[in-house]
């Protein structure tokens, strides 16, 4: 798909579809205004008929009007002007989008992007926001279909998004340039978690940084293995992967294209191509959504991506550890008491809380191998945080207020909310062991917090927070399938962190 951003009249576009905005009730936005004019009342005898109201999300397609240059007119339900909001706006461009991703024309130029939302006066703001919608909307995941399987084809292969005034250009080309990054990463991120355990182990993953460092000359890629894992004490990353037939992976991606004497923003992934909970085996229902469990590890892939496309000058290290997690006779059981990296002991007291431990000790590698101005873990952690926040945010924890702020910010901004849990000392008792320094659970209540401060443990000298993303990283039902989230939140981070001098 090439996008262009434009400015010019609606009734002059010789286009295959162009795409304007309609209030409740049937009141035409200023766009839609100009085609009427043009095309002699068409549009308003199409809202008297009863084709359109402008109720949110509503379409009407209008073929052959009068007096045009283009060969459709897309009528997009805005719903009422003044309620016109981030939401409404994100809704009327996914409506669009569903609708344009069936037309039969090759080109169209989208109008939404100059509709008035409450709160963003800024065409950056609008145009990534359409560029990202679009894309997603546009997703496919067609990699594992057979022979026979034929793809839908979308005829539609040029899209404009319209800005008023040739002053908004840059503005808006700013914001498809990013737009058109990120979405690149969210593609990255949904593929990696939709591909199967079987295909997406841990050594695919490393296939795929070192495909990445091929593609982008800013990359490096660097892979340790079991046995150095072994050298470096990683006792609770080993732990996990015994049960695994798959070799167990520690994923390093460089992107260090800020100053030299810039310390690193750290992305670490928790990376589980597969987690069957292990000898605490899961319950059947729903556990081939497990596959997921590599999502956060897919969100360092897909940022890595973006940074890359728009050449962030920041210096900036994504690390995955990656391995199943599966009951075997060899595996880690309820009772064993491992070493991590960190020097810490762990009993384990239930071998599906296995994310908190391949993610000590790759932040202990961290920790000691860089000195990071930032470190940001990104998992699918617990079923808790579902409970608690369902889909429609991410859990942020954070032991340094600015970090959590600028995430949370990143997240309001770009569609892609995160929310604060609290990082409380009190917590950190539900973790006492009579045999360990400290246990891998914390018992049943507030499991997404005793999760995030199982991980505290190994990050109090750094600035560090963790995004639990087990809601957000996938849909369930009908509409299966990875979302791509958090890429968006943490690349308008980086975004924003590469535009301040201090890199704080
Ligand atoms: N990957 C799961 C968390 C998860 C569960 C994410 C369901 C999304 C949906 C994680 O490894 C896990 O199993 N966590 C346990 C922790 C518990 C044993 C303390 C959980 O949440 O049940
Ligand atoms: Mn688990
Ligand atoms: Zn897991």
């Amino acid at each position: 798909m090439e996008f262009l951003v434009k400015s010019g009249s609606p009734e002059k576009q010789r286009v295959g579809c162009v795409v304007v905005g309609i209030f409740d009730r049937r009141k035409p936005s200023p766009q839609a205004e100009i085609l009427d004019d043009a095309c002699e009342g068409a549009i308003a005898s199409v809202m008297r008929r009863g084709d359109m109201d402008g109720k949110l999300g509503q379409t009407a397609m209008l073929h052959n009007l009068p007096g045009m240059f283009c060969d459709r007119i897309l009528l997009v339900g805005c719903g009422k002007e003044r309620e016109f909001e981030e939401r409404q706006y994100r809704r009327v461009l996914r409506a669009a989008a569903q609708r344009l991703d069936r037309v039969g024309g090759v080109d169209a130029a989208n109008y939404l992007t100059e509709l008035n939302v409450k709160g963003r006066d800024d065409f950056n703001w609008s145009v990534k926001q359409a560029v990202l919608v679009t894309q997603d909307v546009f997703y496919r995941f067609e990699a594992c279909r057979g022979s026979d399987y034929k793809a839908r084809e979308r005829k539609l292969s040029r899209l404009t998004f319209q800005v008023p005034r040739r002053s908004d250009l840059p503005a808006g080309e700013a914001g498809m340039r990013e737009g058109e990054a990120i979405a690149r990463g969210v593609e990255l991120a949904k593929t990696l978690g939709n591909l199967p355990g079987n295909i997406c182990t841990p050594t695919y993953l490393a296939r795929q940084a070192e495909e990445l460092a091929q593609t982008y000359s800013g990359l490096t890629t660097r892979v340790i293995e079991e046995a150095e894992m072994e050298e470096l004490g990683m006792g609770a990353l080993l732990a996990v992967s015994r049960g695994s037939r798959e070799p167990a992976k520690l994923i390093v991606m460089e992107h260090m294209q800020g100053p030299e004497d810039q310390k690193p923003t750290i992305l670490v992934g928790k990376g589980l191509t597969f987690d069957a909970g292990g000898i605490s085996l899961k319950p059947g229902a729903e556990m081939d959504e497990m596959k997921f469990d590599m999502c956060g590890g897919a969100t360092v892939f897909g940022v890595m991506r973006a940074a890359s496309e728009l050449n962030l000058p920041i210096n900036l290290v994504g690390v995955v550890p990656s391995s199943e997690n599966l009951p075997d006779g060899d595996a880690v059981k309820p009772g064993d008491i491992l070493t991590s990296m960190s020097g810490q002991t762990i009993e384990i007291l239930n071998t599906d809380a296995e994310g908190r431990l391949i993610l000590c000790d790759a932040l202990t590698w961290v920790e000691r191998n860089y000195s990071p101005a930032a470190v940001v873990d990104i998992a699918t952690l617990t079923g808790a945080c579902v409970i608690a926040l369902g889909s429609h945010a991410a859990g942020l924890f954070s032991n340094n207020r600015k970090l959590g702020r600028s995430l949370r910010d990143a997240g309001d901004l770009i569609g892609d909310r995160a929310w604060p849990l609290p990082l409380w000392e009190e917590y950190q008792s539900q973790l006492n062991s009579n045999f360990a320094d400290f246990a891998n659970v914390g018992g049943r209540q507030a499991g997404a917090i005793t999760a995030a401060s199982f991980l505290h443990r190994f990050t109090r000298k750094m600035r560090w927070a963790h995004l639990d993303i087990a809601g957000v990283a996938w849909n369930k039902g009908a509409r299966k399938g990875a979302t791509g989230r958090p890429v968006g939140l943490l690349s308008e981070f980086l975004i924003r962190r590469a535009g301040q001098a201090d890199g704080e």
